[in-house]
Parts: structure tokens; C-alpha cells; sequence
């Protein structure tokens, strides 16, 4: 039997996409699954004036297309408060504890809190210090504080701004979001890794030949030129999803499932993750800007083209680069990597390329087939497959390249609960294990920081150097080539070879 939650969500940013996008729907999942019932409120919080009516219509309309009955909506939108609040004013916070105290009454929420920010990270620490300062946090019941990234623009601030919000939370309730880590697929890696003997023995130097991590965006920048100015894809990507998924790949099996355990695999892992000097990122990274470009007929204005982007911008929108684990499991293994906006196709996805054999008993013949690889498909499908080589048909002897593909139908992939859901559910039950803690969150910082200064110092790349819908610039590929390897998967290829490219 499903048991209902009880918490008061105080979410600052309600106004925002993000709450209309992910956050409503989620707590509507949640409703119609029965975790939240009758005991739970929220209080949305933003500066512009709502009322209750219209913060009610709000979440109604976020939630349409999960085709609630008008009964069951209004049910739910009846949890919603609304509160017109300035972040800096203490007089707002009195009127906010006053409300959440007569909510807590209302609903019997026992003093269970959540704090949802979803804003801009220079308001976290006057935020939680007035939830403090107010005696907004409950003193019966849990408090528990949700942010969303950017945690930080490098390791100083990050460092700073943690110092702020641990001056009012305990790290273990603190749940930093990172919302790769909701992912069916991503949460699969330890799966496949540690459930499977065939893998799990063969996870190693001594078997693996590279590790390519590919997350392709085919949208653009959109409207959030001004966010992603000051960020680029390096901070924007790199320092926190795809920190996080090589962590997952790389870390050594934790004793337990436990959150505490995985978590210290993890940033045992990140630790071990080279710190580049300026020439070594020279020579390991490479940065890229998308132009213009066309697929098809249809034609994309470059990132300098955007809303809210400065002409001359020099903000990269493409991350590829080479990332050496110095410990004993992966000495010398590659990890590439590449991230972008405007690429050819979206996928995320995990290629691993096994070792060949060491002598070629098949000299001679035509073909002796290709090297292992287990692909892991995070989105838009999910599943795996794996490569092998098997004889060819016929007479004579010739060995050509099969795969053993598996994919999670798409039924049963529209049905699981979405990133957030699933986040919010762990953060009501006060489960890290899909959190970031703070010493990954600063290891990663840590490691990118290194980056973006010889970025800096250098001068600077041409840009733009990659067309709208291509796979990035040729230093991406140059930079698998001169080690005599390619990116696994090459999906421009396919529109190549029909022109549309
Ligand atoms: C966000 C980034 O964290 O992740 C966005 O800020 C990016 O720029 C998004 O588009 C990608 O998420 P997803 O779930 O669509 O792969």
C-alpha cells in the first residue's frame, strides 16, 4: 500500500519555465500515484503580484496534457498558495512563516518542509539565511533544501555559496539536483556494470580500449541566450551531467547500494580524474561555437544570430575532450566526450569499445570484423547493444560485424516517471543517492576550472567553427583520428549520404 506523504513545498521561482515545465506535472504524478494525497501545500513564491486564482489556473494549464478530469485538477491546484515575495525583504519572510505555519495546521503536515529553489543561484544564501533568521524551518518534522544548478560559476564560488547554505542545512539535508541522475538509463549504468559478471570482470584497462560519452543537442540556444553567455557549454554540461555519468562508469563497485557508499566511489573516482596543465588542455580539449547551417530545406541562424547573445560572443557551444583516470583500473584509458547545442541529431549515449585481440589469427582473410562495443542508449531511445563478430553466411569464410540490440519499449518508456518525478519522490523520502554531493560537486569544479582558465588565457578559438546541425568542428574528430580512433557513432553520416547535409 502506497503511503501518502506529508510536506509543505516551498518553492521560490514559481513563476518560472521550470516549475511550469517539470515541477507541476511531477507533484501531479505524484497526486495521481497516490504519494501525495490530502496532507500535502505548496507555496509558490516568485515577485510577480499572483493571486492564489491565478497561480491555481497556473499549474492547471502545466498540467493539461496529463488529461486530469476538471475534478481531479481542481482538487489538486486547491494545495496550491501563492505569495508575491521580494528574496531580500524580511518582512516577506514573516508573512511567509505565518502562511506555512497556518498551511501546516490546515494540512497536518507535521512540520515537514521542503525548500524548492528554483532561481538563480545568487539568491541561495539570502534565501536559507532568512528561512533561518525567519524561523521558517520547522523545528518538529524534516527541512530539507532543493536547488537546481548552477551550483556556482567555478570552484571559489561554489565553495562560497556552499559555505552559505551549510550555515543553515546539514550537507545530508541538502539535495543538489542534477537532473541526469533521474534518468532510467543513467540510473541503468550501475546495472549493466554490476549485475552483469560478463561486464562487471571486464570493466578495465585490460579490456577496454576507450570510453566515448556523446550528449548531442539538436536545439539551439533558444531564449536562454543570456543564462548560457555566461556559461557556455562547458559549465553548462560538462562540470555537472557529464561529470556525473563518467563517475557512474568509472567508479569502483561500492560495498552497498547505499547512497553513502556510492557517493564516496564517486568522488574517489573524480579525484582521480587528471588536472590538466594549459598545454595538456591545449592538446586534450577542444571548443567550438555553432554558425550558420542547413539540413534539408531547413535553414538555422547562427549562435551569434540568438536572442541575447552578443555579436561577437565568444561563449563555446560545443565540448569535446579527453579525460585520463589516473588510478589503477583505467591508467591510459580514454575517456572522449562531446557535448553541443545545434548538432545533427539528439542523443545521449555511452559508447564502450572493447580491446582487440592481441594477434590476428585471421591474417589474410577479407574481413576479421570490428572491435566489441556495448552502447548504452540514455535518450531519445533507451536500451543497449552490443557489437560482435560473427561468420558470414556462404562458403567461404569471412567475419562481419553483427549487433545485439535491445531497446525498453516505448510504452513502458512514456509510462516511467520523468526525471523530476522521480527526484521529487527521493527528496520526500530523503534518499541522496541521486543528489550530488558536495565533494563531487567541488571535485568537478575542480577539474573544469583548469579548462576554462587556458581557455582564457589563450587566444582566442575562431569562432564560429562548426555549422548548425553538423557533428562540431574538425578538431573533435581530429582529436580520436591522431590516436588512430573514431567517435563511435556518426549520425551525420546518414544525412550525408542523402544530401541533406
Ligand atoms: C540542462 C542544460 O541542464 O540540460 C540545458 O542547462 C540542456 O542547456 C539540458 O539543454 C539537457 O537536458 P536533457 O534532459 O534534455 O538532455
Amino acid at each position: 500500500m502506497i503511503e501518502e506523504k506529508r510536506a509543505l513545498f516551498i518553492l521560490f521561482g514559481a513563476t518560472g519555465d521550470l516549475a511550469q515545465r517539470k515541477l507541476y506535472p511531477s507533484l501531479f504524478r505524484l497526486y495521481q500515484k497516490g504519494e501525495l494525497q490530502e496532507h500535502f501545500a505548496v507555496i509558490g513564491t516568485a515577485r510577480r503580484p499572483w493571486s492564489d486564482e491565478h497561480f491555481r489556473e497556473v499549474v492547471t494549464e502545466a498540467i493539461a496534457s496529463l488529461e486530469p478530469s476538471t475534478k481531479e485538477a481542481q482538487a489538486f491546484a486547491s494545495h496550491f498558495y501563492y505569495q508575491a515575495h521580494d528574496v531580500g525583504d524580511a518582512e516577506h519572510y514573516v508573512t511567509l512563516k505565518n502562511l506555512a505555519e497556518k498551511l501546516d495546521s490546515q494540512y497536518q503536515l507535521a512540520g515537514n518542509r521542503l525548500y524548492y529553489l528554483a532561481m538563480a543561484p545568487q539568491f541561495f544564501g539570502t534565501i536559507t539565511k532568512h528561512l533561518a533568521s525567519e524561523e521558517i524551518v520547522s523545528k518538529n518534522g524534516f527541512n530539507r533544501l532543493v536547488i537546481e544548478k548552477p551550483f556556482g560559476f567555478d570552484y571559489d564560488s561554489a565553495a562560497e555559496l556552499n559555505q552559505k547554505i551549510r550555515a543553515v542545512f546539514p550537507e545530508e539535508d541538502i539535495f543538489r539536483i542534477d537532473h541526469y541522475l533521474g534518468k532510467e538509463m543513467v540510473q541503468n549504468i550501475s546495472t549493466v556494470r554490476f549485475a552483469n559478471p560478463l561486464f562487471e570482470r571486464m570493466w578495465s584497462r585490460q579490456y577496454i580500449d576507450n570510453v566515448q560519452i556523446t550528449f548531442a543537442e539538436e536545439l539551439g540556444v533558444e531564449d536562454r541566450g543570456g543564462y548560457y553567455e555566461n556559461s557556455g557549454a562547458l559549465k553548462d554540461m560538462v562540470q555537472n551531467h557529464l561529470l556525473q555519468v563518467l563517475s557512474l562508469l568509472a567508479m569502483e563497485p561500492p560495498l552497498n547500494f547505499t547512497a553513502e557508499n556510492i557517493r564516496n566511489e564517486k568522488v574517489k573516482v573524480l579525484s582521480a580524474v587528471r588536472l590538466y596543465s594549459p598545454q595538456e588542455v591545449a592538446k586534450n580539449f577542444v571548443r567550438g561555437q555553432y554558425g550558420a547551417g542547413r539540413l534539408g530545406e531547413e535553414t538555422f541562424r547562427s549562435y551569434r544570430e540568438e536572442d541575447k547573445v552578443a555579436p561577437e560572443s565568444n561563449t563555446e557551444t560545443f565540448v569535446a575532450g579527453k579525460f585520463l583516470i589516473d588510478n589503477l583500473r583505467w591508467a591510459d584509458v580514454p575517456f572522449y566526450v562531446r557535448t553541443g547545442k545545434r548538432l545533427t541529431e539528439k542523443g545521449t549515449r555511452i559508447n564502450i569499445t572493447f580491446k582487440d585481440l592481441p594477434v590476428d589469427i585471421f591474417k589474410g582473410i577479407e574481413s576479421k570484423g570490428q572491435p566489441n562495443v556495448l552502447t548504452i542508449y540514455i535518450q531519445p531511445t533507451e536500451g543497449f547493444s552490443l557489437t560482435m563478430n560473427a561468420k558470414e553466411i556462404g562458403p567461404e569464410y569471412r567475419a562481419r560485424p553483427i549487433k545485439l540490440d535491445y531497446r525498453n519499449s516505448a510504452e513502458l518508456t512514456v509510462n516511467s516517471p520523468e526525471a523530476y518525478e522521480k527526484l521529487i519522490f527521493d527528496a520526500l523520502n530523503g534518499d541522496s543517492t541521486n543528489f550530488t554531493h558536495w565533494d563531487e560537486v567541488a571535485q568537478s569544479w575542480r577539474i573544469v576550472d583548469v579548462i576554462k582558465k587556458a581557455w582564457e588565457n589563450e587566444t582566442c578559438a575562431k569562432f564560429p567553427n562548426y555549422a548548425a546541425r553538423s557533428m562540431g568542428p574538425a578538431a573533435a574528430f581530429e582529436l580520436l583520428a591522431r590516436e588512430g580512433r573514431h567517435w563511435v557513432w556518426q549520425p551525420e553520416h546518414w544525412y550525408e549520404e542523402r544530401d541533406l547535409l
